[in-house]
């Protein structure tokens, strides 16, 4: 992995390791993907201001995400089925985050489970919850987050009903693979994948199976997790949520400022300002366009983060300035883990930390908590 310089080169190499259906499963967003290519492109556009002659010395990139430490303002977002990108991907991942600092969010659609992941790191996850229609099942997941002392939860709000992606339909994509010749092909292409998934027990949906009502096979699985997303979920359920957790709350996939002013008013600790990395409301602004506007409604009375298109420490550095408090990373992770499992995310991190560190001194700042608007060029 000695010639990857950027989350570009790691992307090239997860899509040679991984089978081409989980691969794009990673690469892909909702309908004509122009929303997935604006969170990214709308970060070009930004300009930054090139400082001289002020010292650059004893830099620092540490900071808070409700008030957790981190060593850098990133977290790694909450993505489903990561542990088809690399056998027991989820736990590597977080192993990976929490040694270099960052918050890993456990997705409720992960491979690996809850207690898989309490059971390889040593301080305490995030775990993102989906709400299903079953609120007994959804209390006991809560139940099961607090028992693994998780620090946040994080509430996902824009899938209440699933986007539509054509990459995904036209692989016939599930978890596990179906074995019909042009999967078992895909998956050939792959051995070292192959060798790895064989020697790992984890290939279906570990927060699920066991515990839904009903669900024990795969098939029962399929038919549960279509029926089961919430498409009534309200403002009253965030609510009744954030009373059945009793700890930090973050609130996911706000990307208009009159939901913004509204998740303010919950209580909660944090939003994320989000479109689910252009996967849900193909046509939907950019996330990093919608962050200055919603920070200016709602940033002094909740902490704002943001994610969506970050590739770079450079983007990472611009939301701050544009007053995210907190940025996530999805696909860059997914790539590291795809392209070289847990030493790939920590490459990911220590490649964005990089960019990150060198693009603020170049700014002329030395300590990430002072990036404001200041550092953005007209
Ligand atoms: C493969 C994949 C799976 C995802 N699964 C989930 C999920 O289970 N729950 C969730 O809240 N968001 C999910 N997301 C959205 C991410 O949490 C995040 O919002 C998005 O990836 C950020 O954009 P980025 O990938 O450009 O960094 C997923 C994203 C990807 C790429």
């Amino acid at each position: 992995m000695s010639k990857i310089l950027e989350i570009r080169d790691l992307k090239a190499a997860a899509k040679r390791r991984v089978p081409k259906m989980f691969f794009d499963y990673a690469d892909s967003g909702a309908w004509t993907e122009g929303t997935y290519r604006a969170n990214e492109e709308d970060f070009s556009k930004i300009r930054l201001r090139q400082r001289v002659l002020v010292d650059m010395t004893n830099r620092s990139l540490e900071s808070t995400m409700i008030g957790q430490k981190v060593s850098m303002p990133l977290a790694l977002s909450p993505t489903g089925l990561t542990g088809m990108q690399h056998a027991d991907g989820e736990m590597l991942a977080a192993q990976a985050a929490e040694e270099f600092g960052v918050p890993f969010t456990l997705s409720t659609m992960s491979i690996c489970s809850i207690e898989d992941v309490a059971s390889v790191t040593t301080k305490p996850f995030w775990f993102q919850l989906y709400v299903m229609r079953d609120r007994d099942f959804v209390k006991n997941l809560i139940d099961r987050a607090k028992a693994a002392k998780c620090s946040a939860l994080v509430l996902t709000l824009d899938l209440q009903i699933l986007g539509q992606r054509h990459k995904d339909l036209r692989n016939g994509l599930s978890a596990p693979p179906k074995f019909t010749p042009k999967h078992i092909w895909q998956m050939a292409t792959r051995p070292l994948w192959c060798m790895q998934m064989l020697q790992t027990k984890r290939r279906s949906f570990g927060n699920i199976v066991g515990h839904a009502k009903n669900v024990s096979d795969l098939s029962s699985l399929s038919v549960w997790t279509a029926e089961q997303f919430d498409p009534r979920l309200s403002w009253e359920n965030v609510a009744e949520i954030k009373e059945m957790w009793g700890g930090p709350l973050i609130l996911k996939g706000i990307l208009d400022v009159e939901d913004a002013k509204m998740a303010a008013r919950t209580g909660a600790d944090a939003i994320i300002v989000s479109n689910h990395g252009g996967r849900q409301l193909d046509g939907a602004p950019s996330s990093i366009s919608m962050l200055p506007k919603i920070v200016d409604a709602v940033g002094d009375t909740i902490e704002v983060h943001m994610d969506g298109g970050i590739r770079s420490g450079q983007d990472v550095l611009k939301a701050i300035a544009l007053g995210a408090k907190g940025t996530y990373i999805g696909r860059p992770f997914l790539y590291g883990l795809g392209a070289g499992g847990k030493a790939g995310v920590t490459l990911a991190l220590n490649i964005i930390r990089k960019e990150l560190d060198i693009t603020m001194a170049l700014c002329g700042k030395r300590d990430i908590k002072d990036i404001n608007r200041d550092v953005i060029a007209e």
